[in-house]
Order: structure tokens, then C-alpha cells, then sequence
């Protein structure tokens, strides 16, 4: 069809014939809300390059939660800052750690709100690196197991679901395995399946204090030129027993999403990281971009993509606003 047969501005004359043909939706049910839980009581520390989010005492976190269940939204992933770190991230997979208290009490209070726990050891070690240090090196099949107690521990403590997100090989079969033998084969596991090494970490490496102490992620992480790759990585945690796939991050990533979409048939997320937040968010402030706006188009277009869910820093905001 062509001009002047067919006119695509017919179908964009006015609001309404926008709204039927409009492809792509985003409620507040594709939202997941990302939290910083940190020990002790009326703690609320801001973090610098992510406004509206701070590093939380479990009574603030609950009541948080509360504002994000109340917009309607699904759920919340949970990322631990511990009073102490050591070689072996002990803290990660402790009874008490602070992650394991911070489920049980939003259980507690919002038992309908879905908590999710992101599964790794960066945030406990001392050395920053998520799996097992043997000299310089992260030894794959030595982390596996803490991970996967990382993982059991979570569950234990009423999580609703585990989201790995180390990049160990095998860490899936590893963490489906036990919890299956521990009674829990109804906790889903949303593998971070393709997680590239990214700089766009930079401002939840600072909320979580979890930055490597030497070298980097790049011997776990993927490289950012691969696309292949990502649907091998995908396909892989498919065999392994995940319920979700994961791409991280999400706007630079886009084409991953797409072609995980078209590969895999289980529900795909996409994580619109912590530096694509802050971008945002210090571009509004400086005037330069609609913050809101942006917002909307990021978001729209990782759905778009093909993601049908996005683990977000805007989740709060972009519920409001489609709620209004
Ligand atoms: C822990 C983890 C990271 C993120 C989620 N889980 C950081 C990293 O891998 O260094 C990043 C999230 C964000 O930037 O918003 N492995
Ligand atoms: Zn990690």
C-alpha cells in the first residue's frame, strides 16, 4: 500500500484511534520494585545517584513496600547490605542475615506481595566478587554451593521467588537441586540469564557497596559485543529448570530481549538498571529531558522489546502516573 492509498496519519488523528491501534501496553503488573534493605532501626540513607531511593532499615522497607503494593504493584526484589563482610560472604546465606529478616517481616506485614530475593555473594564479600576467590581468580564450581545455600535461605525465610544473579555456570541446576530437596520445588527461580558486564551498574554498585575490590566482572559477566552468546546463556538456564529469563540491562540490550523472546517460550525480564535510571534522571534535572516522558518511552519500549516484566527504579513513579 502506498501513498496516497494508504495514509498511516489516519490511524494517529486523535487520541482514541491512537489508543486502538496502540500495540504495546504497560500497567502496573509489568512493575517490579528494586529495595536496599540495611540493618538497624529509622534508617534511611539517600543514595546520591538514584533520587527517590535509599538504603533501608527494615521498618522503612516495610513501609515502602506498602506504598508499592498499594499502587498495585506485583513485586519487590531485595538486595542486602550487611553490618559485616568476610572471604566467604557468610553473611549471604546467615539465618539471620539481613535479607532473610527483611522477607520475613515484609511476609509478615504484606504476605500478597511478591518478594524476590537476588541471589548473590558481591554485596557479603570482602573482595566484592560474586562467587568463590582462590587467589585473583573466581573459582565457578567452589561458588556454587554457596550460592545455592544463599538461595535455601532465602526460601527458608518465605521468599516467593530466587533471582540468581552471580553468572556462575550451572548455578540454576545447582540452586533448583536443592531447593527440591529441601521441600521448596513451588519457589521459582528468575535466572539473570544474560547479564552483560556492564558500566550502567555503577550507581547500584555504590548503594549496595558491592564493587570488586580488584579487577572486574569480566571473566563472569558477558561482553557487551555478544548477542549469540546470550541466547546460548538463555537456553542453557531453560535446561537447568528457570521459571523467568532475565536480560540485564535493558535499553542498551533491546535486541536481546527481542531475540530471547523469540527463542525461549518462558516469561522474559528485563532489568532497566541503576545507571539508566540515574542518565534519566540527572538529564531531568539539568532541564535537558522530560524526566517523565522518558520514562514512559524507556519503558514502553523494553515491553516492546518483548519483556513482560521490568524490574525498575521508576516502577513507583510509572505506577503512579498510570494509575492517575
Ligand atoms: C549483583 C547485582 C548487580 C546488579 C544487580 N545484582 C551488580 C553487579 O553485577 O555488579 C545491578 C543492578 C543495577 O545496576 O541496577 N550481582
Ligand atoms: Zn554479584
Amino acid at each position: 500500500m502506498l501513498f496516497p492509498d494508504y495514509r498511516p496519519r489516519r490511524m494517529r488523528q486523535n487520541a482514541a484511534f491512537r489508543r486502538l491501534i496502540r500495540e504495546t501496553t504497560l500497567g502496573v503488573d509489568d512493575l517490579i520494585l528494586p529495595l536496599f534493605a540495611i540493618g538497624g532501626k529509622d534508617v534511611k540513607n539517600p543514595i546520591d545517584a538514584m533520587p527517590g531511593h535509599y538504603q533501608l532499615s527494615i521498618d522503612h522497607l516495610v513501609k515502602t513496600a506498602e506504598q508499592a503494593f498499594k499502587l498495585g504493584i506485583p513485586a519487590v526484589i531485595l538486595f542486602g547490605i550487611p553490618d559485616k563482610k568476610d572471604a566467604l560472604g557468610t553473611q549471604a546465606y546467615a539465618k539471620n542475615g539481613i535479607v532473610q529478616r527483611a522477607v520475613k517481616e515484609l511476609k509478615n506485614k504484606l504476605p500478597d506481595l511478591l518478594v524476590i530475593t537476588d541471589v548473590c555473594l558481591c554485596e557479603y564479600t570482602d573482595h566484592g566478587h560474586c562467587g568463590f576467590v582462590e587467589g585473583k581468580t573466581v573459582d565457578n564450581d567452589a561458588s556454587l554451593d554457596l550460592i545455592a545455600k544463599t538461595a535455601l535461605s532465602h526460601a527458608q525465610a518465605g521468599a516467593d521467588m530466587v533471582a540468581p544473579s552471580d553468572m556462575m555456570d550451572g548455578r540454576v541446576a545447582e540452586i533448583r537441586g536443592i531447593l527440591d530437596g529441601n521441600d521448596f520445588s513451588r519457589v521459582p527461580i528468575m535466572s539473570y540469564a544474560a547479564k552483560y558486564c556492564s558500566a550502567y551498574y555503577g550507581p547500584f554498585r555504590d548503594a549496595a557497596q558491592s564493587a570488586p575490590q580488584f579487577g572486574d566482572r569480566q571473566t563472569y559477566q558477558m561482553d557487551p559485543a555478544n548477542a549469540r552468546e546470550a541466547i546460548r546463556e538463555a537456553a542453557m538456564d531453560v535446561e537447568e529448570g528457570a521459571d523467568i529469563i532475565m536480560v540485564k540491562p535493558a535499553l542498551a540490550y533491546l535486541d536481546i530481549i527481542c531475540r530471547i523472546r523469540d527463542e525461549v517460550d518462558l516469561p522474559v525480564a528485563a532489568y532497566n538498571v541503576s545507571g539508566e535510571f540515574s542518565m534519566i534522571k540527572a538529564a531531568a534535572k539539568l532541564g535537558w529531558i522530560d524526566g517523565q516522558k522518558t520514562m514512559m518511552e524507556s519503558l514502553i519500549a523494553i515491553k516492546r522489546a518483548g519483556a513482560d516484566m521490568i524490574l525498575t527504579y521508576f516502577a513507583m513513579e510509572a505506577a503512579q502516573l498510570i494509575n492517575a
